[in-house]
């Protein structure tokens, strides 16, 4: 049986070419496929935000994106957000106000929060909490996600 026809984007800044069956949802393709298991499956529903990356700079639920409609596109995971030094400054000011807790929602929520935060650099509290209202934390009770959010805005994330 003939391979299906390849697939290409730019995966972290990376040109990448991959065969995907038509059905492979981005999600699958990632973690399965190319092992960037950084990105979390958390519903699978569309619900919870864990699965989110950046398409083309928006987030997007790689559990309900088909992967091969990011063909020519530019895919950024949470592997992607990290400048090559280390943590970003949100990364940063996740770990040092205490925002994460079982850790399996903060991919989502930085990734989330890093496209937020780069077209809304000065956000009110209620800016972020619409910002992130896509994404679902069942340890933190997210009062500890909003301050890592404003206190990256302040310190110019
Ligand atoms: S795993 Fe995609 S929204 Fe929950
Ligand atoms: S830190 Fe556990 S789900 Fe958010």
């Amino acid at each position: 049986m003939p391979s299906p026809p390849p697939v290409r984007f730019r995966l972290n800044g990376q040109p990448t070419e991959v065969a995907v069956e038509p059905a492979r949802v981005l999600l699958d393709l990632l973690r399965d496929d190319l092992r960037l298991t950084g990105t979390k499956r958390g519903c699978d529903l569309g619900t919870c935000g864990c699965c989110t990356v950046l398409v083309d700079g928006r987030p997007s639920l790689s559990c309900l994106t088909l992967a091969r409609l990011v063909d020519g596109r530019e895919v950024t995971t949470i592997e992607g957000v990290s400048p090559p030094q280390g943590l970003s400054p949100l990364q940063r000011a996740f770990v040092e106000v205490g925002a994460t807790q079982c850790g399996f929602c903060t991919p989502g929520f930085v990734v989330t929060a890093t496209a937020f935060l780069r077209d809304h650099p000065h956000p009110s509290r209620e800016e972020i909490v619409r910002a992130i209202s896509g994404n679902l934390c069942r340890c933190t009770g997210y009062l500890k996600i909003i301050e890592a959010i404003e206190r990256a805005a302040a310190g110019g994330a």
